[in-house]
């Protein structure tokens, strides 16, 4: 306890007070201490005294936990009302739940470990968190793919730990691809959205905590997703080149490709998945020129292909740019 002492003054400026966490009584833990003793009479009793009866047992020594580390998060914030620790807050029971038959008996099947095998169910457990974090970002939350895959709030955040890898954009796409093993896979592609540099993040263009967007996209649409970033191929442009505008993965992968560009195909075939290869779009003069058909220049169809000329796929603001070439 020494050690937590120190820690404690150096933290939150409160020294030598003893009992450190002397919490007001909660209403709950007041009407807990008038109920019945003896655990089954009071299986859901708040202990008295708060973090400092958990404190007696479980401290850094502690496999696996750290006390200092929370401290030193925001929900350890004392001044503020909202947080575990602030002024009438259950402490450590706002998130491990009423502990006090647990203090007694040391039973890890007595309070909520927050693992698979605790003896609340998921939801149980993920409205421990939602009760105090039922706002604005997790308002799609119900809603989304990660809680109907029946993902708990502690698969992706880690409580006890100074920093949260998955609250910063450089360590976020490890604790993901940790089960997105083919995402993993894909930003290792020679052509791929800068995420293996920590230059992005998967919530750059997701939120994990649910969107009504396919793919729980952070737009409404996926377009309005890549324009966030890419705005200059939103236009207005005097020549639209009409999949650009409907859907950019008509194109381009958002993860990775092994084209350059991200592009799901390489021009010309790229090209032709829409335009005919009769006559030119893909063809010099005649369908002789064609690949495969036995003639000898298909000038439209070599090295870069149709980009070659057609070079704004993306649309034109040139007078005249109707075909895309400048
Ligand atoms: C008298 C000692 C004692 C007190 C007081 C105590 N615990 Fe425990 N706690 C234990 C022991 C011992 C275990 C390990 C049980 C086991 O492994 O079977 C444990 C296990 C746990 C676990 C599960 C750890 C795991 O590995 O799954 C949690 C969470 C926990 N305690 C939280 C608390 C909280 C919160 C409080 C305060 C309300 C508290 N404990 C008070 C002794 C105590
Ligand atoms: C904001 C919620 C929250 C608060 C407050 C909190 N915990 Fe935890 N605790 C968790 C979660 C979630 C886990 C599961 C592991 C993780 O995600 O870090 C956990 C895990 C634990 C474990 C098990 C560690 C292991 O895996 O062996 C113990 C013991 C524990 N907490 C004790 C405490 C004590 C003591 C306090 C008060 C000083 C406390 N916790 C406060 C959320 C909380
Ligand atoms: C008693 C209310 C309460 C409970 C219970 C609670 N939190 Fe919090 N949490 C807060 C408050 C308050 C903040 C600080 C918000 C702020 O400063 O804007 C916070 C901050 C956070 C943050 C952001 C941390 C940061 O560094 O920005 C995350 C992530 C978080 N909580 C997740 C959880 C999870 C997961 C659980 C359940 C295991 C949980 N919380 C339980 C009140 C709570
Ligand atoms: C699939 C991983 C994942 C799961 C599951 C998850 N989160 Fe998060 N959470 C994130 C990421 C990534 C961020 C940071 C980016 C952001 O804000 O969208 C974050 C940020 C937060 C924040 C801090 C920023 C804010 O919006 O206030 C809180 C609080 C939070 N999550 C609470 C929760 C709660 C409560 C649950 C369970 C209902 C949960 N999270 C489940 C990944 C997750
Ligand atoms: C540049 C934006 C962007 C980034 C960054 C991004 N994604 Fe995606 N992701 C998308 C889009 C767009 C889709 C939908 C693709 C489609 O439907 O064609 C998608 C789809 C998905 C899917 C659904 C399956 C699939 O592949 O279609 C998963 C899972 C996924 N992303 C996980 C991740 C993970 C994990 C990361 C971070 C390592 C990440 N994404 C980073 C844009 C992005
Ligand atoms: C504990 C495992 C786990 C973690 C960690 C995880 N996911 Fe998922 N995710 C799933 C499961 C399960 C599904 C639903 C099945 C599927 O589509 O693979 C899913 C689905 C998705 C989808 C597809 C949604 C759709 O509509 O098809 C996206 C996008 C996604 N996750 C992004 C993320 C991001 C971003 C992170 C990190 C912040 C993350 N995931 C972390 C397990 C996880
Ligand atoms: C959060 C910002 C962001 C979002 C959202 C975004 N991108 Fe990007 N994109 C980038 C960055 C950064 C680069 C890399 C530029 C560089 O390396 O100079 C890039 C590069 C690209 C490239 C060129 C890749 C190469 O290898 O040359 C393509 C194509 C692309 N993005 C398409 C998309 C598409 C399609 C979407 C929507 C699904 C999208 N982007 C969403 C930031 C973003
Ligand atoms: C008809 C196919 C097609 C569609 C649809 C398309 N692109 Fe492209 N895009 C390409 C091709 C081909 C290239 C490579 C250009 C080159 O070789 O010069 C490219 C290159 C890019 C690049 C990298 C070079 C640059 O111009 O900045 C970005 C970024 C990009 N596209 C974003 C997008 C976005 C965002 C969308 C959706 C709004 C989109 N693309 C839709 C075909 C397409
Ligand atoms: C997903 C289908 C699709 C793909 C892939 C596609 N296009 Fe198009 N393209 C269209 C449509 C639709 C139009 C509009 C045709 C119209 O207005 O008659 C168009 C128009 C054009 C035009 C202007 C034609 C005109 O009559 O004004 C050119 C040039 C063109 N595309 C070149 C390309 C090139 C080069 C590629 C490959 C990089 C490509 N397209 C890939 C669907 C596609
Ligand atoms: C050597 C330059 C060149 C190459 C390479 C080329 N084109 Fe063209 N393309 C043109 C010219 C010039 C026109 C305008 C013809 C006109 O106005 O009559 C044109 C017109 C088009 C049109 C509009 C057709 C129309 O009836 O107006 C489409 C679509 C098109 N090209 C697609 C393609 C595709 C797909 C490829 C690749 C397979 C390709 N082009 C390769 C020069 C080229």
């Amino acid at each position: 306890m020494a050690l937590h002492n120190a820690l404690l003054c150096f933290v939150f400026a409160v020294c030598a007070a003893t009992p450190m966490f002397a919490r007001a009584q909660p209403a709950a833990a007041a009407a807990a201490a008038s109920a019945p003793v003896g655990d089954a009479a009071a299986p859901q009793a708040y202990t008295p005294k708060g973090a400092d009866t958990c404190l007696e047992c479980h401290d850094d020594e502690t496999a696996g936990y750290s006390a200092s580390a929370l401290f030193k998060t925001k929900h350890a914030q004392r001044g503020d009302r909202r947080t575990p620790f602030g002024p009438g807050g259950l402490q450590c029971e706002a998130c491990h739940g009423p502990g006090a038959a647990h203090a007694r008996n040391k039973k890890a099947t007595s309070i909520n470990t927050f693992k698979a095998d605790s003896k609340l169910s998921l939801p149980e457990r993920n409205q421990l968190c939602l009760g105090c974090h039922a706002g604005s970002a997790r308002t799609a939350w119900h809603a989304g793919v990660h809680e109907r895959a029946g993902l708990a709030c502690t698969d992706c955040h880690k409580i006890h730990q100074e920093h949260d890898a998955v609250l910063s954009r450089g360590s976020e796409p490890q604790v993901c691809v940790a089960c997105h093993k083919q995402q993993r896979a894909d930003f290792q592609k020679t052509s791929a959205h800068p995420v293996r540099q920590g230059r992005m993040g998967c919530s750059d263009c997701h939120s994990a905590h649910g969107s009504s967007a396919q793919a729980m996209l952070i737009k409404p649409t996926l377009n309005q997703t890549c324009y966030s970033c890419h705005a200059e191929k939103r236009g207005p442009l005097l020549w639209e080149h009409a999949p650009v505008s409907e859907d950019c993965s008509l194109c381009h992968k958002a993860h990775g490709s092994v084209r350059p560009a991200l592009l799901v195909k390489s021009p010309p075939l790229l090209c032709q998945q829409c335009h005919s290869a009769a006559g030119h779009p893909s063809v010099a003069r005649t369908g002789a020129a064609l690949p495969g058909a036995g003639g000898v220049g298909a000038i439209f169809v070599v090295v870069g292909g149709c980009t070659n000329c057609h070079s704004q796929v993306h649309g034109s603001n040139h007078p005249s740019g109707a075909k895309l070439m400048r």
